[in-house]
C-alpha cells in the first residue's frame, strides 16, 4: 500500500523498522473486506530538557481506491485518542497543513525537529496538545532511531 500511496518515495524501510518495535510505536491499520486500506504509525518522543511525553505522527497512509473517504482522518483521531488516554501531551507531525489542521495541528515553532527543515517546509512542522498540557514546550524533538535519517526530514 505505501509504494500505492507515495509512489515518488520509499517509506517501505521506515514503516517496517517503526513495526519491528512495538515498545515505541503504536501502529493502526484500517481494514476493508480483509485488505488494509490504510495505515498509521505513531512514534514515542521526547521534547529534550522537558518532562513532556511526545508523540510523532507518521507516517501516514491510505490506498489510492480508498482515499477522501474519511479513513485517514478516523486514523488519527483514533490514534490522538489512544495517545491521549495513554498521558501523552503532545503530538508532532511533519505535514501538509492543510490536512492536518482540519485534525487539530498547528505549526509549531517552538519545538525544532531532530533537523533543520528548508524555510518552505515550517509550516508543515506542526503539533497538536492533549488534555491538560496546554503550555507550549520549547527544545528538540529526540526522535527513536528509524526517524534518525536526515533524508526523512528533507525534500
Ligand atoms: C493524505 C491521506 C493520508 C489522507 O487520507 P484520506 O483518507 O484520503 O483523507 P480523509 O478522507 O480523511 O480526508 C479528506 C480530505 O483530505 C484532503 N485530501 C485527502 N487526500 C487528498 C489528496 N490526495 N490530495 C489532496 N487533498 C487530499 C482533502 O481536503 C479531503 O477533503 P475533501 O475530499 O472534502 O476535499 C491520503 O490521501 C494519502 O495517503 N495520500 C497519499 C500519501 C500522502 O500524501 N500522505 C501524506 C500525509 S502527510
Amino acid at each position: 500500500m505505501y509504494p500505492l500511496a507515495f509512489p515518488e518515495e520509499d517509506l517501505v524501510p521506515l514503516v517496517r523498522g517503526l513495526l519491528a518495535d512495538p515498545g515505541v510505536v503504536m501502529s493502526l491499520v484500517a481494514t476493508i473486506k480483509g485488505e488494509i486500506a490504510g495505515h498509521v504509525a505513531f512514534a514515542t518522543c521526547a521534547v529534550e530538557g522537558t518532562n513532556l511525553a511526545a508523540s510523532l505522527l507518521g507516517p501516514l497512509a491510505v490506498a489510492p481506491d480508498y482515499q477522501r473517504r474519511g479513513i485517514g482522518s478516523a486514523l488519527v483521531h483514533k490514534g490522538l485518542e489512544k495517545l491521549g488516554d495513554a498521558d501523552v501531551d503532545v503530538v508532532f507531525v511533519l505535514g501538509d497543513p492543510a490536512y492536518y489542521a482540519r485534525l487539530g495541528f498547528r505549526q509549531d515553532s517552538q519545538v525544532q525537529p531532530p533537523y533543520p527543515l528548508p524555510a518552505e517546509w515550517y509550516v508543515a512542522w506542526q503539533s497538536q496538545y492533549l488534555g491538560a498540557a496546554t503550555s507550549a514546550a520549547t527544545g528538540k524533538l529526540a526522535v527513536p532511531s528509524q526517524w534518525l535519517d536526515p533524508a526523512l526530514w528533507a525534500p
